[in-house]
């Protein structure tokens, strides 16, 4: 059965410049159209066939038979004496995929164009199929040409971007290894050599106070005291940068409104910066309020002011602004690992050196600095770092050389009531102990007998525990406690859980928690429930009784 070649097949044919190539050579016989376009059929390197398509009820093509193939067929199917025969038959597991689309032709007479594999045949084909003759008798031309080793190497091409996109991500990800070990290495060199020194100072003070009181030499100790001392309060800064650079420092937060917050620096600030340097602080109208450490934000503010004038040797122009600004979701993303919303930004801006690149790219990990040695720590930044992201917020450098620097940190606004304030308490003179009642649960000795003596020396009545569960069983008894002095990391019971059960037992009690190290067991919340207040270790006795005697007159 042959069927004739429309003017429909002859127009794809004539159209599909790029599967027609081998046409051009041929001598096309004098004839009939039909016989002019079945020598070039015949003459094609490209596979030809007309097949007449099987359908099931629902219209779908299910088979097909070769009606008619050209002389390339066999070698672009590797099938033989096809004609007559069905290709269920030929291929039983050749793809449902060519049978629907078949189908499709023969019943909606619309052209396809497609790529597809034929595994039953071990091959890849570009395919062109459209319907020939009568539509009712479901015939379709195919014209199809071999294009497995074209995929083959596209494949291979792929594989091999594949290949090299795993090698490249692996190496970065050994190169960012790397500088996380630079900076760890960085870190811990840093911290041992700063530690050490500190550590000297106080072991060798205590050292000489020793031997001085066996000798009976005691006039000269006052001395080597403040140089002890000394050594510890910076031995506690440096802990406590190195904990605002990890997110883990017990911070104190508090609904703070910045504005007056920079102005009451103001004068501490000009102090600092000499009159090289002219200071302007703006801060915007309405400002939002934030929640956050007044202490640790204050302490940012003098450093970012530092570093500000470190940068202006000369003299230069440093200006300090704060302002409301939303962050829509792209501009959260630029900062980095911010959601978006509505923040209070506090603005430091110099007219000094500015940094490079490189620099801005290193600024916020600690010990980096480039100030001589002895100079800079490097820890400013990474602290304030640290502080911004601990606080929910961000912070973001703008600088360029030459040009100077301006450092933004983004705080999140706090909707709501302003809290409480007890930062005031460390100018208050405390009014002496009125025989009050404290427990105190801590489970270091040394730290517990200084608390205790210190407490009792002020005339106050103590009661105290090593451990959660004995500061528990205090607080079942009838005795009449006044305040809980609690530390948070205890063994058994955390403080938090002592002071949970302590205000159900005895609603109202004041508590004073002591930690070095923030812990998830305090949220931000349950500090700022009044009566709960929270002391950084180490706190100087002055400051710690203070804050006691506030808590109690409250
Ligand atoms: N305003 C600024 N202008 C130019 N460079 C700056 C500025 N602020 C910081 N830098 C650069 O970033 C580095 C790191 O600053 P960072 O505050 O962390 O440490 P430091 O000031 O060197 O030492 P530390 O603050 O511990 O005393 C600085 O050494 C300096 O190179
Ligand atoms: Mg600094």
């Amino acid at each position: 059965m042959t069927c004739p070649l429309t003017a429909k097949v002859k127009g794809e044919l004539a159209s599909r410049g790029s599967l027609v190539v081998a046409a051009y050579d041929i001598a096309v016989p004098v004839g009939t159209d039909d016989d002019r376009y079945r020598a070039l059929l015949r003459a094609l390197d490209d596979g030809f066939c007309v097949i007449e398509v099987i359908l099931d009820d629902a219209q779908r093509g299910i088979d097909y038979r070769f009606v008619e193939v050209n002389a390339a067929f066999e070698q672009q199917t590797g099938l033989t004496n096809a004609i007559g025969k069905c290709m269920r038959d030929l291929a039983p597991d050749h793809e449902t995929h060519w049978y629907e689309t078949y189908g499709r032709v023969a019943v909606t007479g619309q052209t396809l164009r497609f790529e597809h594999r034929a595994d039953a045949l071990g091959r890849w084909y570009e395919v062109i199929a459209f319907r020939v003759g009568d539509p009712a008798a479901r015939t379709v031309g195919v014209l199809f040409r071999d294009v497995r080793h074209r995929k083959a190497h596209e494949e291979e091409m792929q594989a091999r971007v594949q290949a090299r996109t795993a090698e490249l991500e692996q190496a970065h990800a050994q190169l960012r290894h790397a500088q996380k070990m630079e900076v760890v290495g960085q870190l811990t060199g840093g911290i041992a050599h700063d530690f050490n020194n500190l550590l000297q100072g106080i072991t060798g003070s205590l050292e000489l106070i020793r031997r001085y009181i066996r000798q009976g030499r005691i006039d000269n100790l006052e001395r080597l005291i403040e140089g002890a001392m000394g050594s510890a309060e910076r031995a506690a800064s440096l802990t406590h940068r190195l904990l605002a650079f990890s997110r883990r420092q017990p911070l104190d937060p508090r609904t703070i409104d910045a504005n007056p917050l920079i102005a009451s620096m103001e004068e501490l600030l000009r102090r600092s910066l000499g009159s090289r340097i002219n200071l302007e602080v703006h801060g915007a109208e309405n400002l939002w309020l934030t929640l956050c450490d007044a202490n640790q934000l204050e302490s940012a503010i003098l450093n970012l002011c530092i570093n500000a004038r470190d940068a202006m040797p000369e003299e230069g122009n440093l200006y300090i602004s704060s302002s409301n600004v939303v962050l829509d979701a792209g501009e959260a993303r630029r900062l980095g690992d911010i959601g978006p919303g509505q923040y209070v930004r506090i603005a430091v801006s110099d007219t000094g050196m500015g940094m490079s690149p490189d620099t801005v790219s290193k600024a916020f990990e600690p010990f980096f600095t480039t100030k001589p040695l002895g100079q800079g720590t490097g820890l400013g930044l990474s602290m304030i770092y640290g502080f911004a992201r601990q606080s929910g917020g961000q912070v973001q450098i703008d600088s360029a050389l030459g040009r100077g620097t301006t450092i933004n940190l983004y705080l999140p606004r706090y909707i709501g009531e302003p809290s409480r304030c007890n930062r005031a308490v460390d100018t208050i003179e405390p009014t002496p102990a009125s025989n009050e009642l404290v427990l105190v649960v801590e489970d270091d000795d040394v730290i517990r007998s200084l608390i205790v003596e210190t407490l009792s020396d002020q005339g106050y009545r103590i009661c105290e525990a090593a451990d959660g569960p004995a500061g528990l069983a205090v607080l079942q008894s009838r005795r009449d406690i006044d305040l809980l002095v609690t530390d948070i990391g205890l063994p058994g019971l955390n403080g938090r859980q002592v002071a949970d059960a302590a205000r159900l037992l005895r609603p109202g009690l004041r508590v004073m928690f002591m930690t070095g190290y923030a812990q998830s067991a305090l949220s931000d919340s349950e500090l700022l429930e009044p009566g709960v207040e929270l002391i950084t270790k180490p706190f100087a006795i002055d400051t710690f009784v203070r804050r006691i005697r506030g808590m109690l007159d409250a």
